[in-house]
């Protein structure tokens, strides 16, 4: 146990004598920290153990919202801690759950309309038009925007815009009106997926198929398959355009249910 830790300490000193260190700030603790590392990563050299505020590692969950400031500067920064490079003096601190308004409802019972999103968000008109959630959004969506547009009663424009929200909150955190953005734009996603979305048919073909049990064929061959022949099909396969033709179909039908 104490050689294995020994050699772990070796093995860090050794490293930090040929990476780049840069002195950071965890929590009001200073630690030394390569400098290629992101702030969640960092975390884990200085030692501590991330069990909230951490998910996916690839900026796709939200989980890591973070906050940090530089000495010389009286700016709040903002950003994800899997995605954003540590920088020297910068004092962080996680924000692994902010307490934010949830409303409670059933989506089968609401009506798809402003009115809806009026009465269970009713402080979405005290938004000044600050702008400071636009700016604060570590995916770069118009935050502001899309509140105006739910404020205007345009659901289907506020989903739309608020669609690649990973729901990590650091506009809600900064936001001067104390908004809740990312639980309204699910609201509005939601609204527009439940209420106005068209039904996909052939979404229902597929479901009908797979009782059906007419994919198991296929199914039962790519098992046979070993790893390597795996791999090879799913990178040449071929992937439907986003913005495709309602028809399209692949070149390769092996796949393909047609009856
Ligand atoms: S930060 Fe808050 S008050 Fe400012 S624009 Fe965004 S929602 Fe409105
Ligand atoms: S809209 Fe808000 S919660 Fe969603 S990704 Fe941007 S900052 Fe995070
Ligand atoms: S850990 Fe999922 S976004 Fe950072």
């Amino acid at each position: 146990m104490s050689n294995n830790s020994d050699s772990k300490k070796k093995n860090k000193k050794q490293s930090e004598t040929t990476l780049e260190m840069v002195p950071i700030f965890i929590m009001g603790k200073k630690h030394d920290v390569p400098a290629t590392l992101t702030i969640q990563k960092a975390f884990e050299y200085a030692g501590y153990q991330l069990v909230r505020g951490c998910g996916c590692r690839g900026g796709i969950c939200g989980a890591c919202g973070t906050v940090y400031r530089f000495p010389d500067s009286y700016r709040i920064e903002v950003g994800l801690a899997c995605q954003t490079v540590v920088k020297p003096n910068m004092y962080i601190s996680q924000i692994p759950f902010f307490p934010a308004n949830k409303a409670v409802y059933d989506i089968e019972e609401l009506e798809p309309t402003g009115s809806t999103v009026w009465a269970l968000y009713p402080e979405i008109f005290k938004c000044v038009g600050c702008g400071t959630c636009t700016r604060s959004c570590p995916m770069d969506i118009d935050v502001m925007e899309y509140i105006s547009r739910a404020i205007r009663g345009d659901i289907a424009g506020a989903a739309e815009l608020s669609f690649d929200c990973v729901m990590c909150g650091l506009c809600t955190v900064r936001c001067p009106s104390e908004e809740v953005q990312y639980n309204i734009g699910i609201l509005t996603r939601r609204l527009y997926g439940r209420h106005i979305a068209k039904r996909a048919k052939h979404l229902e073909d597929a479901v009908e198929n797979v009782k059906q049990k007419k994919f198991d064929k296929g199914v039962k061959k790519l098992k046979k398959m070993d790893i390597d022949k795996l791999k090879e099909i799913y990178s040449a396969r071929e992937t439907e355009p986003q913005f495709g033709p309602e028809e399209w179909e692949p070149e390769n039908k092996d796949y393909l249910i047609t009856e």
